[in-house]
């Protein structure tokens, strides 16, 4: 049995909170505060087919180390995760990992619509945790542009009772706009060329979707302000519909690529800075549920390469819940709004089964980031000082000392 003795809760009472564990130890944690572990619900840990970018072993100790207990994982690996076949395979995978470093890391993976697959999502309905939808092009061959497909898509899931969780970016548009941009070596034109409205056309559908069929539907990477407003005019009218916004979108904007370069590429892209304040205003008014790191790794080589060659995409899982905890510090958010963020909200949306994992803050603690245990071997957020670390994550009986 683990004790962390006269450890404070989000609601500022002081336990003793006691883990069920193989070890004998007794912590003293005063000043210390125990949060739920952090739930991240999209990940790209590029098993199979892209492990020298990551891999669930590595995955794995980036999730421990930023609090995090539970993963959802995207399809968009190769092959892409669009039949049962291929999810019993990269479950296969995934589980050999774990075992190998022996982290029994909690996740759930999303089944990748494809429009030549549709008669495959029935069959992965208990088997998922919600089936994602790429409406515009990003890493990886699935897209669904057409509206067809889409609609099958939403139709199918709302008579199964599956979620649908969407990349939002209209397809059509970005084609369009892409000539202008197109050949230019200024990665600052990725915002451009995937602008607000390319967001805004592809939610509206998603949303029309979600009211034609009754279909539960998770806006993935909420990044503007237009997005949180149509986001809440959902809600408003009471439709079963969920934003997630993530790390780089909080706490980066289009400043970023003059000292990121290609390693600030993402889709959706950064945005301005005007839309970080609405997004931690939705947060606090609650339009916005969750938070994702969409830690998306490539090589820093690969993000090195001139803009068009340079794949979209950052890693960021290890630095989401220090990142809250020094926007806490700076005044932007609170605790409990923390808490509904990286674990409470997921619970509800997802239906999650219960179990009871931490992760122990000290929430006074300064410090640099200046490394990660993810494969990728870069963060975007380096050399950035932080008011707020976790210190340990319980995983069930298991109890990781940061
Ligand atoms: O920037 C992104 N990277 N956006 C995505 O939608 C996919 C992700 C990746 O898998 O690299
Ligand atoms: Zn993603």
């Amino acid at each position: 049995m683990i004790v962390f003795k006269n450890i404070k809760t989000a609601n500022g009472s002081i336990i003793d909170l006691t883990i069920d564990s193989q070890e004998e130890k007794i912590i003293e944690a005063r000043g210390l505060l125990a949060l739920p572990a952090v739930i991240d619900p999209h990940v790209h840990f590029r098993t199979p087919g892209m492990e020298y970018k990551e891999d669930w072993r590595t995955g794995a100790q980036a999730a421990i180390r930023g609090g995090c207990t539970m993963v959802f994982d995207m399809p968009n690996t190769l092959p892409p995760t669009f039949t049962v076949e291929l999810l019993a395979e990269k479950k296969a995978l995934i589980n050999r990992q774990l075992k190998e470093i022996n982290i029994p890391l909690r996740y759930e993976l999303f089944f990748g619509a494809d429009k030549n697959h549709l008669e495959q999502i029935p069959k992965a309905k208990d088997k998922v945790i919600g089936i994602k939808v790429f409406m515009g092009c990003s890493t990886g061959n699935l897209v669904m542009d057409d509206d067809e497909s889409l609609d099958a898509v939403f139709s199918l899931a709302a008579q199964h009772n599956m979620l649908v969780a969407v990349h939002a970016e209209d397809e059509h548009l970005l084609c369009e706009r892409k000539a202008a941009y197109q050949g230019s070596l200024d990665y600052a034109v990725h915002s451009q060329w995937r602008n607000v409205e390319v967001a805004v056309r592809a939610v509206e559908k998603a949303i029309n979707l979600s009211e034609k069929y009754g279909t539960r539907l998770y806006i993935l990477h909420v990044s503007s302000a237009e997005e949180v407003a149509l986001v809440k005019s959902a809600k408003q009218k009471g439709l079963p519909v969920f934003a997630e916004t993530t790390p780089h979108h909080l706490f980066f904007d289009t400043s970023a690529y003059e000292s990121l370069h290609g390693r600030a590429v993402v889709n959706p892209p950064l945005r301005d800075a005007k839309h970080r304040e609405v997004l931690f205003a939705a947060i606090r008014d609650h339009w916005i549920d969750t938070i994702g790191s969409d830690h998306a790794p490539h090589t820093i080589e690969e993000k090195a390469k001139a803009y068009g060659q340079c794949p979209s995409g950052m890693p960021g899982i290890e630095f989401v819940l220090p990142l809250l905890l020094n926007a806490y510090h700076e005044g932007h958010l609170q605790l409990d709004e923390i808490v509904s963020l990286t674990s409470a909200r997921a619970r509800k949306i997802f239906n999650l089964s219960s179990y009871q994992d931490w992760v122990i803050v000290d929430l006074h603690k300064l410090a640099t980031v200046n490394d990660t245990r993810s494969k990728c071997a870069w963060t975007p957020y380096q050399g950035r000082t932080l008011r707020g670390w976790p210190v340990y994550t319980v995983l069930g009986d298991e109890c990781y000392s940061l």
